[in-house]
């Protein structure tokens, strides 16, 4: 297993130390493990200038499996685009091809008081969100802001999808539907942008391959709204870049805390870059009090996806699932009569649960 280790800013260090622990509990000594860690975002800028270092990228490259933390330290957005955390994350994306980011929703039953939403809408909660993740108006070309003829600024960017782009990630779509509740709902903007007509229309076609996997169509804002109302009529959601980061964070609050979601960004082939959905959340790093759960998560999905252990990912989920159970919690998850730990009590917590229950 040769994996990169990229903590990034923020949070994303003290919660990546958490998931490397845990890796190291569950994987054991008998399966080589090569792990590289690596500067990226501001760490990127500190160590070499460059938010994703050539160095990084590099190692990025040659591993099987990324693990990365958060990207993000205050007021980037001032900074030139290339220069920004966040973009090297989107540079990685599309330089390794990770195309296809899966968000898993789900409900872990000791954490539906945590929920803003009412038990009975939220309980047995089990969703993916299968982000499109290297094209759309994040990537698309032209795009800049640009001094017209009367000395007014104006921004631009441009939505864009081509057939291939979009069929492959429909096919993963129904793939993974497969594999669940055989249920694909495809997220859009027909009504008014082309380039989602054209999603719509080939997601359909693609359809035609799985006649035993059910296909709906809905708006973006609608889906929004249904997500609220009624989540668990959802299966898979696939849907584009853009409304695929909204609706993500959305979903996410289903289960009362982004602290807890995992995610993993697949290119063809088996590997991937795991990271918690959360970002590096400046205002409380460095307090030990960050929610390690998503980043432990995000490398139980590695596990599966990228090295084909599920029963390892099923192993680690148990261990999440156990500590919940005895009522530890970070300040995000917090409720009255729980035993309130830090971002290391809680790792710690989870690597005694594991060998607790391997004995
Ligand atoms: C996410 C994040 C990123 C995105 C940012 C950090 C560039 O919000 O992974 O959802 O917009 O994709
Ligand atoms: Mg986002």
């Amino acid at each position: 297993m040769k994996i990169a280790i990229l903590p990034g800013d923020g949070v994303g260090k003290e919660v990546t130390r958490e998931a490397v622990k845990v890796l190291k509990a569950v994987v054991g000594k008998n399966t080589a493990m090569e792990l590289t860690e690596a500067p990226i975002g501001g760490a990127g800028v500190e160590a070499a200038g460059d938010p994703l270092p050539a160095a990084t990228l590099e190692i990025a490259r040659k591993a099987d499996a990324i693990l990365f933390g958060a990207a993000g330290v205050p007021g980037d957005e001032k900074l030139p685009y290339a220069m920004r955390p966040g973009a090297s994350l989107l540079r990685l994306r599309k330089d390794l091809g990770l195309f296809a980011n899966f968000r898993p929703v789900f409900m872990f039953p000791e954490l539906i008081g945590a929920s803003t939403l009412k038990p009975e809408i939220v309980e047995g909660l089990d969703i993916i969100i299968l982000r499109e993740l290297t094209g759309d108006l994040y990537f698309g070309e032209p795009r800049g802001i640009r001094t017209l003829a009367s000395g007014e600024r104006q921004g631009f960017n441009t939505m864009v999808y081509s057939e291939s782009e979009v069929e492959r990630i429909a096919h993963v779509a129904f793939r993974t539907a497969r594999t669940r509740r055989r249920r694909v709902c495809s997220v859009d903007k027909a009504n008014v942008l082309e380039t989602m007509q054209l999603w719509r229309e080939v997601v359909t076609r693609v359809g035609k391959d799985y006649p035993d996997v059910e296909l709906t169509h809905v708006f973006v804002d609608a889906a929004a709204m249904m997500l609220m109302r009624a989540p668990k009529q959802f299966d898979v959601m696939v849907t584009g870049n853009v409304f695929g980061d909204i609706l993500s964070d959305c979903a996410a609050m289903l289960t009362g805390s982004i602290g807890m979601l995992p995610s993993a960004s697949l290119a063809e082939g088996s590997k991937g870059l795991y990271e918690p959905v959360h970002g590096s959340a400046p205002d409380i790093a460095g307090k030990n009090i960050a929610n390690p759960m998503a980043a432990i998560l995000s490398m139980a999905m590695m596990l599966h996806y990228s090295f084909d252990r599920p029963e390892l990912a099923a192993r680690v989920h148990r261990a999440v699932a156990a500590t919940l159970s005895e009522g530890y919690r970070t300040p995000d998850i917090f409720q009255p009569g729980m035993q309130r730990v830090g971002t290391v009590e809680m790792g710690d917590a989870v690597v005694a649960t594991l060998a607790r229950l391997a004995a």
